[in-house]
């Protein structure tokens, strides 16, 4: 018997139990209602879909033999969708079905129980399961703070507007167009977003400074990537945004900063970034000079690639990106006139 004094009070959550036997509905709602949980109970598959949708519940229980979409089916399809994957789901099969547990595993299960389900492992696992929910939750809200921050830096420099959203969108194009894999995709997507979050900590003078900056105020510019690299470390799920943020103004000729990196010593998702991020500076306008055009902003990269600053091939299969994205747009790439000099073609 387990001692109820001895345990941590378990975190109030709520749960979502489907399965079409109704005394195991009514069992598992008395249970976890004592727990404190809130409980929905549904009768099969696609009511457990409509109540995920409508509910949002922190963990979800579903009963791999259900009529119609069964349990693995539901735990696929809830695991697939970026807005249900971080959701806990415990699969409720027999004691033996171990092929159904093989496909459960596939479908991205958190965890198992057997039937008949001992009503101190139903507590037990579902108050585990509630409390990663909950810190994936807080996890989720300090990255959502970040990229909110990121936004008001951008913000604050009126010239700037859109910048985040256009790098977070080329980066990934690019990335994708070089063959990475999904997890470098969703960094260089974030890390278009965040790749400035340490501009928090340059004053508005230099920030906002409507020309050249001086050596002095140059070098309070180049303190960002390290700011913002401090700022997310503590955060486990921006580690791989990191050398983004950190490495987004290196060069491959030594010639960037913080660090002055050389050659494949600059992380390859933070050299991507930094030719987004120049395109982008170019093609933008500013308080003391137009927009340039994409044809201006091409000879400027290239000169840069000349310089070594940049690989060839990257800024070469940037260009190709742009200029598929604007094929499909029916939109062109050409140089407009003087008087056109604030279009900036996107990806
Ligand atoms: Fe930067």
């Amino acid at each position: 018997m387990i001692d109820s004094a001895s345990r941590t009070p378990p975190r109030r959550s709520r749960v979502l139990v489907a399965d079409d036997t109704e005394s195991i509905r009514v069992l598992f709602e008395k249970l976890l209602t004592n727990e404190g949980h809130q409980v929905i109970s549904v009768e099969d598959g696609i009511a457990a879909l409509d109540a995920v949708r409508l509910h949002r519940p922190d963990v979800i229980l579903l009963d791999v033999g259900m009529p119609g979409i069964d349990g693995i089916e539901v735990c696929r399809q809830l695991k697939s969708d970026p807005i249900t994957r971080l959701t806990p789901v415990v699969l409720v099969t027999g004691l033996s079905d171990l092929s159904d547990r093989i496909k459960g595993i596939e479908a991205g299960a958190d965890d198992f129980l057997s039937k008949p389900v001992h009503p101190h492992e139903l507590r037990a696992r579902v108050a585990s399961l509630s409390r990663m929910k909950h810190l994936t939750d807080a996890l989720d809200s300090a990255e959502t703070a970040f990229m909110a921050l990121a936004l008001t830096i951008e913000a604050r420099d009126s010239t700037t507007n859109g910048h985040c959203e256009r790098l977070a969108s080329h980066a990934s194009v690019l990335g994708r167009a070089l063959g990475l894999p999904a997890e470098d995709l969703d960094a260089l997507h974030r890390g278009g977003y965040l790749h400035d979050v340490g501009k928090v900590g340059v004053p508005d003078s230099v920030l906002l400074k409507p020309g050249p900056l001086t050596p002095v105020e140059f070098d309070l510019m180049k303190r960002h990537p390290d700011i913002g690299d401090m700022l997310c470390a503590p955060l486990q799920s921006l580690q791989n945004v990191r050398p983004i943020i950190r490495c987004h103004h290196e060069r491959l000729n030594g010639s960037g900063y913080p660090q002055a990196l050389k050659g494949d010593a600059v992380p390859l998702l933070a050299q991507i970034v930094g030719i987004v991020d120049v395109y982008d500076a170019l093609t933008s306008k500013r308080p003391y000079r137009d927009a340039l055009s994409h044809d201006e902003a091409a000879r400027n990269l290239r000169d840069e690639v000349w310089q070594g600053k940049f690989a060839k091939a990257h800024v070469e299969a940037f260009f190709d990106t742009l200029k598929r994205a604007a094929t499909l747009q029916g939109a062109t790439l050409k140089t407009p006139s003087p008087s056109e000099k604030t279009g900036i073609p996107t990806a």
